[in-house]
Parts: C-alpha cells; sequence; structure tokens
C-alpha cells in the first residue's frame, strides 16, 4: 500500500518536473499567444493532484507508523499489563514495581513520538497552506489606455517614428529609426546577422518595451494596449520554434478557439495532415519529449499553422523557413501571399523568395531600417 502510493506520487511528481521544465522552454510561445491563463490552470491543477496525492501518501504512513507504534507498545508491554493484574490481586513485589517504572518510560516514549508526529502534521499543513498562497496569487495585468472603439479595431498602420533601441547589455540595435507598415503588404526584413531583425519583431510583439521614440498602431502608442488587446491581433512566429507535450491539436489551437476544421485545412496546406493522420490518435495524438517524432521542419510548419489560425491583423515571421525544404517553402510561401490580402505581414529572413505579389523590401542596416519608398507610397 505505501509502495503503489509512492509509486503514484513520484510518477505524478515527475510529469509536474517535465511540465515545468516546458513551460519555461516554451515561455515565449505560451506569452506570444496570451495563453498564460490556460496555463496557469494547468500548474495549479498539477499542484492540487501532486498536493492530494502528497496528503494521500502522508495519510498511509501515518496510519501505519501508528498502528506499528501500538503494536509495539503492547507487545513490549505485557509485563505491564501482567503487573497491573497483579497489583489489582495484592500481590505487588519491589521488582514488579520496578518493571513497572521501566515500562512507564516507554510508554512514554510511544507518546513521545505521537507528539512529534504531530508537530509534522503541522508543519506540512502550514508548508501547503503556503504553496496554495502562492499559487493563487494572480499577476498584475498591465492597464490597457485604448478606448473602447480602437480595442476592437482592425490594426492597419504601424509608424515607427525615431525609434531607439539599446540592449540591456548597451548594445544600440536602433537609433532614430523610422519606417511605416500598412494593411495589405508583405514587408520581407532583411539584414545582416545580428542587425536588429529579431528586435524589431520582439518590439513589436511587446515582447521588449525598452525604447524611446513612438511606436503608433491605427495612431495610439504601443504602450498604450494591454499585451491580451495586441497578442489577439498580432501573431508572431518565433526563430526558436517550439510543441509541448500536449496533443497536436491543441499545440495548434494553443487552447484558443479554433474549429477542427480550421486546423485541418492549414495542415493540409501545408502537408502535414497525411502525417497527421498516420499517428495513433491523429489530431489528438499527444507529441512526445518536445516533439521529438516531428522533425525539425515539421515543428517549423507546426508553429506557423499555430499562428495562421487565430486569423491576426498582423503577421511576424522571424526567419521561418531555416528548417523547411523547398516543396513546402512554396506552400507557405503562397499562405503568406494570401493572408497579406488582409493583414499586415512582416517576414525577417535572409533568403530571397519568390513572391508572385509585389512585396516591399525593407533592409536593417547601420542602425535604421531603409524601405522602397516608391512601394510604400503606392500602397498606403
Ligand atoms: N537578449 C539580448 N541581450 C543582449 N543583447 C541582445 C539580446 N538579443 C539580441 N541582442 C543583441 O542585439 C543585436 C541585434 O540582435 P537581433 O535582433 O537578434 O539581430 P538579427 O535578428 O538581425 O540577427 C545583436 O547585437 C545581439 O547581439
Ligand atoms: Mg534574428
Amino acid at each position: 500500500m505505501i509502495k503503489s502510493k509512492e509509486i503514484e506520487y513520484t510518477k505524478m511528481h515527475d510529469s509536474f518536473m517535465s511540465f515545468l521544465y516546458e513551460s519555461l522552454s516554451g515561455l515565449k510561445s505560451i506569452k506570444i499567444f496570451k495563453v498564460e491563463n490556460k496555463w496557469n490552470e494547468m500548474f495549479r491543477k498539477n499542484v492540487t493532484d501532486i498536493n492530494e496525492k502528497n496528503i494521500e501518501k502522508f495519510n498511509v504512513q501515518l496510519v501505519t507508523q501508528v498502528i506499528i507504534g501500538v503494536v509495539t507498545f503492547l507487545i513490549n508491554n505485557l509485563n505491564i499489563i501482567l503487573a497491573i493484574y497483579l497489583i489489582f490481586n495484592g500481590r505487588l513485589s519491589l521488582g514488579m514495581m520496578t518493571a513497572f517504572n521501566e515500562y512507564s518510560d516507554r510508554f512514554k516514549g510511544v507518546l513521545l513520538l505521537l507528539s512529534k508526529l504531530n508537530s509534522k502534521i503541522q508543519q506540512v499543513s502550514v508548508s501547503l497552506r503556503r504553496v496554495g498562497e502562492i499559487v493563487d496569487s494572480e499577476s498584475i495585468g498591465k492597464i490597457e489606455n485604448v478606448n473602447d472603439k480602437e480595442r476592437y479595431n482592425k490594426i492597419e498602420k504601424i509608424e515607427i517614428k525615431d525609434i531607439s533601441h539599446t540592449t540591456q547589455s548597451s548594445i544600440e540595435v536602433f537609433k532614430d529609426t523610422n519606417i511605416n507598415f500598412y494593411k495589405n503588404n508583405i514587408y520581407l526584413i532583411k539584414g545582416a546577422s545580428g542587425s536588429g531583425k529579431t528586435s524589431l519583431l520582439n518590439i513589436l510583439s511587446k515582447l521588449i518595451d525598452e525604447y524611446t521614440g513612438e511606436i503608433l498602431i491605427n495612431g495610439i502608442e504601443l504602450k498604450c494596449y494591454s499585451e491580451e488587446n495586441l497578442r489577439n491581433k498580432v501573431s508572431y512566429v518565433t526563430q526558436d520554434h517550439y510543441m509541448f507535450s500536449i496533443s497536436i491539436r491543441e499545440n495548434i489551437s494553443l487552447y484558443r478557439d479554433v474549429p477542427l476544421e480550421d486546423i485541418e485545412n492549414i495542415c493540409k496546406r501545408l502537408n502535414l495532415h497525411e502525417l497527421i493522420l498516420s499517428l495513433p490518435n491523429q489530431y489528438d495524438t499527444v507529441i512526445n519529449d518536445e516533439g521529438l517524432n516531428f522533425s525539425g521542419g515539421q515543428i517549423q510548419r507546426v508553429c506557423f499553422a499555430r499562428a495562421i489560425v487565430s486569423n491576426p491583423d498582423v503577421y511576424l515571421f522571424d526567419e521561418i523557413t531555416s528548417a523547411i525544404d523547398q516543396k513546402n517553402i512554396e506552400d507557405v510561401l503562397r499562405i503568406i501571399e494570401e493572408i497579406s490580402a488582409n493583414a499586415i505581414v512582416l517576414l525577417a529572413t535572409h533568403e530571397n523568395f519568390k513572391f508572385n505579389v509585389p512585396i516591399i523590401e525593407c533592409s536593417v542596416m547601420n542602425k535604421r531600417i531603409e524601405a522602397n519608398e516608391l512601394n510604400l507610397l503606392q500602397n498606403v
């Protein structure tokens, strides 16, 4: 009984540790897709389950220890029971008196053991209450400073005005940079490694907010938007793509309200559907060990699908084809062309992609971004 409780507890503890590990590894995706609430809920459930299992294990240990204590006491004190019987019969001798003293000491020992157990119970209950308090504490949400009309408006224009950004290690990435992005356009963000492509996307998705100057979204400063509102409107596929140990369907929907049909459609277009159907539970197959049963390119396509199904106003793609083969890159580019008909698309890349629609090339160089102004004016 104790062993089986110990095994159940250890299994639960191991799975909790894996959950913590992958939550930290995929933290960027959790933040970008604003699924912290779902993750908090899963964390709470994990902690509650593990606590309950711990209490069950503790109770079994406690009962067992008490039974062992009582039985040991009875066995060790048969003599004293006999002595009491003899006292009552008026036949108490000096030897018996000595024995009585000795055994009464043992009795006190058992009582002491029980009182220590009681103090341990108190310690455990205090610790559990403390863990509960920490788990229950809510993070303070950022207050939005955007009026109701703008809150629900589609993002049509992003204006970057004189922004400068310096990293925490004092590297100046942008200085007095200006550029505008308008809807229904694809912007290729090009530039050498370390020129600041990822930093720009991090700023626009509010992963970084250390900049001076202005970033106006539909004319309102980016800092006025809450993370929640912004991330409902902006999908960001980062360089470090990640799959969680949850089902494929959940990996794509990330617990947002996405019909299975939409998930299947995008997977068909990304050449993932057949592969998923060949898995034991198809779209409900749980991914093992950070997606190890998927190749790098397949994981990258799953992360791309994750961004597409939310149908946002702005797409930020960072080197999203680095692990994808040529045939699948074509499919990804055709999807990007389609989504750009109703969105702003920023694509940071080293590659020279062939698009069938006009695109605007922006170069990140000398801490500035230079765009093809002619195209920009045409697209306003
Ligand atoms: N978290 C960070 N801490 C410190 N420096 C960083 C961090 N991220 C990026 N940088 C620095 O900022 C500069 C721009 O990096 P990045 O935006 O990643 O460029 P790119 O995506 O074009 O390769 C680089 O010099 C890089 O070393
Ligand atoms: Mg980069």
